[in-house]
């Protein structure tokens, strides 16, 4: 069978950020090319036109699809042939671009992965949502921790009903980088997340609790109905929270918490979920990510490990597994699983089809509209003090 049959051909990727001196651009070029199913054949990879050629070499691109800005590469590459033009746009820039940049690939017709958080507000999220309904393209929001075996076999079982009716969902992501006023040492990745015009409304929230948010959704499904959160900011002069918790009500009467900090001393990735059902609870931690607990009263407790061959390893969890137990996957594989469920769609969609838009293994525009409804009124309620706000928003996946 040939790649992405029945195609038979890579997709081509074009990607947007990533240049000299940045994170997650290189994250994504690794993840969308690990299974052999994409290639990155053309970039705009920096604000800074000059930077952004300079920065094509890293990534093997061409000089004639070098682009000074992504303006440049759209129009380019929408003149290009079928067999040569791009087939979908990774972005990878600060949040406050993403809206701009998002947009204008859907209206080009180019499929798009776009990090989060999704855009800026919640009112740019509804039009970016909007103007996805209206195109045929796939969209995804890249929440790479729905991409972790271990938290596919996790939904899986949670959805099939294995541990009861979910009733607690604790959801942390805990991180120290910012104890230090980073941003006032002109830090790059500080300086624009503490600064409100290029991150939004929130700091820590925004930039990693929609991960935590995200992930309790995503593993249990459960819908929220109200949010009460308090918010703060520990470092002197910064001007965003470094610190904050969710309490949120969820429609089956559940309770969730998300807790954020980015100020926790030598704390560096710590996302950390902790579900409780009816008939058994489940803990699984990012930062040793091959494991996964669930615990019964009255069992010992077991320790599922990411075992793609195992008799207890759902579908789920074997399908997102790419080596055998004991060889440890992490961040770019699950990175890469995002992009595996949006290249099925892709070539769904290639192929004169019509993928689904919602419910889809990856996170997609819906969600990125949630979380951008979650960091609204996270913050509207922590200005009330820690009112008790709605947040049901229709996007909702249920
Ligand atoms: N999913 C994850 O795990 C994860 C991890 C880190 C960052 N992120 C998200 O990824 C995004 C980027 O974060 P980062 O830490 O890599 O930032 P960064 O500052 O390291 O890199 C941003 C890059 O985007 C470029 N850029 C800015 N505006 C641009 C434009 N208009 N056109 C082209 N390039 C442009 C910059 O020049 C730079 O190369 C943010 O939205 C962030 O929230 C997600």
């Amino acid at each position: 069978m040939g790649v992405n049959a029945p195609i038979n051909r890579k997709l081509r990727m074009g990607l947007v950020g990533g240049g000299q001196g940045s994170f997650i651009g290189r994250v994504h070029s690794i993840a969308a090319c690990l299974d052999n199913r994409a290639e990155l054949v053309a970039g705009a990879l920096s604000s800074n036109p000059q930077r952004a050629k300079q920065s094509a070499p890293d990534y093997d691109i061409a000089d004639n699809r070098a682009y000074g800005s992504y303006e440049e590469m759209f129009d380019a590459e929408s003149k290009l042939p079928d067999d040569t033009r791009i087939d979908f746009v990774s972005i990878t820039t600060p949040n406050h671009t993403h809206f701009e940049i998002a947009k204008a690939a859907v209206e080009a017709g180019f499929n798009v992965i776009c990090d989060k958080p999704m855009t800026f507000d919640l009112a740019q999220a509804e039009e970016l949502q909007k103007a996805v309904e209206e195109s045929d393209v796939v969209f995804a929001v890249s929440h790479n921790y729905t991409g972790y075996p271990l938290v596919r076999q996790a939904r899986e079982m949670i959805l099939s009903g294995e541990l009861g009716e979910i009733q607690a969902v604790r959801a942390q992501y805990i991180q120290g980088w910012l104890r230090t006023k980073l941003e006032a040492e002109e830090q790059k990745q500080a300086a624009w997340r503490t600064d409100p015009s290029k991150s939004g409304a929130a700091g820590a929230f925004g930039d990693i609790a929609t991960h935590a948010y995200n992930l309790g959704r995503y593993m249990t499904g459960l819908l929220p109905e109200q949010v009460s959160c308090h918010l703060k900011t520990f470092v002197e002069g910064r001007q965003l929270d470094d610190y904050g918790t969710a309490v949120i009500r969820y429609q089956n009467g559940g309770l969730g918490t998300v807790t954020a900090s980015q100020i926790s001393h030598g704390r560096e990735n710590d996302v950390v979920i902790e579900i409780d059902g009816t008939k058994g609870a489940l803990q699984w931690r990012q930062e040793n990510p091959n494991e996964m607990i669930v615990r019964q009263n009255g069992e010992p407790h077991k320790i599922y490990t990411r075992d793609p061959n195992a008799p207890y390893t759902n579908a789920s969890g074997a399908a997102a597994s790419r080596l055998p137990a004991g060889h440890p996957e992490a961040f770019f594989e699950a990175f890469a699983n995002v992009y595996t469920a949006a290249f099925d769609a892709m070539v769904q969609r290639a192929e004169g089809g019509s993928p689904a838009r919602r419910d889809t293994v990856y996170p997609n525009v819906y969600d990125g509209v949630e979380g951008m409804y979650f960091i609204q009124q996270c913050v509207a309620s922590s200005d009330q003090d820690a009112a008790w706000l709605p947040l049901q928003h229709d996007a909702a996946r249920k």
